[in-house]
């Protein structure tokens, strides 16, 4: 029945895989082995996805400059949904990532309706204080979208190379939609691009971690950073010889810019209108980087296009979808921990109905909300873990013995958490918060 061939193996990743086949989503698990101590969601495959990653993995490595950044809408309750983003935030910082986190009180403001004065009440209150208590290090940024001057900027830049009907094929956007709303979009774009801007020291990988859901924002943005950069750098086929050849086109380059490139790139080269054919370089990284450095003495942007990774949702507790609208659904960071710890004992599992035909079908650890808690947040010790699955499917493990274990784990991590908050408030100001003004 269980193969036993990956233990960290869930039919959600698979569909979640079909789906993003076609948006040119890559398996995680091809980067893993690069990526110097993976965190517990990469071994256990809650990451199943990425873009980009493998420059994400080289900086780590060589110790070359790299960003995380994430973006959180001040709309509700902090919850284990936003500690996944939050952890990997905090990860990707210990990894020498700068980190750069922006609260988007645009999109509260234009979506849900929210007053400044409540985003930043939320923001502070909610996100905040959990992300700083889940170890964010002062270094990195915070900032609410309103308050931020380079942000607004590059929204509204990056928003003369969008149109309406590119936001309604991505987002849906029909003609009740509202001004701020579209605005809000490129908000976002520019949140994510922020980090390459000169005042950051200039173009750098950026990874995003986010859920499948929020794959439209990055392909957007994706799109977005080739249309901004003065170079695109292409590969081409001579028609006649069936040659590969490298290619430059800067159609709102200079001539001076062009000129200049085209004296820094070895071998022979052929300056066109508004292209140059590179004929004997065939190094596509190395091109890059000359056409990056041109690009920027010519004030011209050259964004490298953000990679990604993607996780996999946990489900509600009582089944069906974690949402915040259920309250039973899911556990709050600011949940009473003696609360939390019953709703963990009110879980769903994947037990049988008797504990006669549990000892003999064994249980379904996959199909498992108990389980799920912590195979995500609650044991870090991947051995302990896979015992627990062990003993479930063959039927040695009762689901009382599971819920007692996972209760007692999620009140002392509430609890702990919730101090952790409270020291937060008191070094709020050591930190770098942008608000609004
Ligand atoms: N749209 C995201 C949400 O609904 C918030 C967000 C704003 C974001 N800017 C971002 C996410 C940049 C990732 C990157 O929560
Ligand atoms: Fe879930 Fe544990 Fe019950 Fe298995 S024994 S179904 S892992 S609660």
């Amino acid at each position: 029945m269980n193969t036993k061939l990956d233990p960290w193996s869930s039919s959600d990743i698979t569909d979640y895989s079909k789906l993003f086949e076609e948006f040119g989503i890559s398996p995680f698990e091809n980067v893993l082995p690069e990526i110097p101590c993976p965190h517990r969601y990469m071994r256990r495959k809650v990451i199943f996805g990425h873009r980009d990653y493998e420059q994400i993995a080289e900086a780590m490595r060589t110790g070359a400059p790299f960003s995380v950044m994430d973006g959180f809408m001040p709309s509700g309750k902090v919850h284990l949904g936003h500690k996944m983003v939050m952890d990997q935030i905090v990860w990707h910082q210990e990894m020498g990532a700068s980190a750069f986190v922006g609260i988007a009180d645009r999109e509260a403001f234009s979506v849900r309706g929210f007053s400044w004065q409540k985003c930043r009440e939320i923001g502070v209150e909610e996100y905040i204080l959990s992300l700083i208590a889940l170890g964010f290090k002062p270094e990195g940024l915070i900032y609410f979208q309103s308050g931020c001057g380079s942000v607004k900027d590059l929204a509204f830049e990056l928003g003369a190379k969008v149109n309406f009907s590119e936001l309604s094929a991505i987002y849906g956007f029909s003609g009740e939609t509202s001004l701020s709303h579209m605005l809000s979009v490129a908000t976002q774009a520019a949140d994510i691009l922020q980090p390459q801007l000169e005042e950051f020291s200039g173009p750098k990988p950026v990874v995003v971690p986010v859920g499948p859901d929020q794959d439209p924002h990055l392909r957007l943005t994706r799109g977005l950073a080739g249309k901004m950069n003065m170079f695109r750098v292409e590969e081409r086929e001579d028609v006649k010889t069936g040659r590969k050849y490298l290619s430059v086109r800067g159609k709102t380059a200079q001539k001076e810019a062009l000129q200049e490139l085209k004296k820094r790139i070895p071998g022979k080269v052929k300056l066109y209108e508004e292209h140059i054919d590179v004929l004997e370089y065939p190094d596509l990284a190395g091109l890059e980087k000359i056409v990056r450095e041109v690009a920027l003495e010519f004030e011209g942007y050259a964004f490298i296009p953000p990679a990604s990774t993607y996780h996999r949702f946990m489900s509600g507790l009582q089944g069906g979808k974690m949402s915040s609208s259920i309250p039973e659904s899911q556990i709050a960071l600011t949940d009473d921990p003696k609360e939390g710890a019953k709703k963990v004992k009110r879980a769903k599992t994947g037990g049988c109905v008797t504990l006669e035909e549990q000892k003999k079908l064994g249980g379904k650890p996959e199909e498992c909300s108990v389980f799920e808690l912590m195979l995500f947040h609650l044991l870090d010790d991947d051995k302990e873990l896979l015992e627990i699955r062990q003993e479930c499917v063959s039927g040695t493990r009762m689901c009382g013995s599971c819920k007692q274990l996972a209760a007692e784990k999620m009140h002392e991590f509430l609890k702990d958490h919730q101090e952790k908050r409270e020291l937060a408030r008191e070094q709020l100001d050591e930190y770098r918060i942008i608000y609004k003004n």
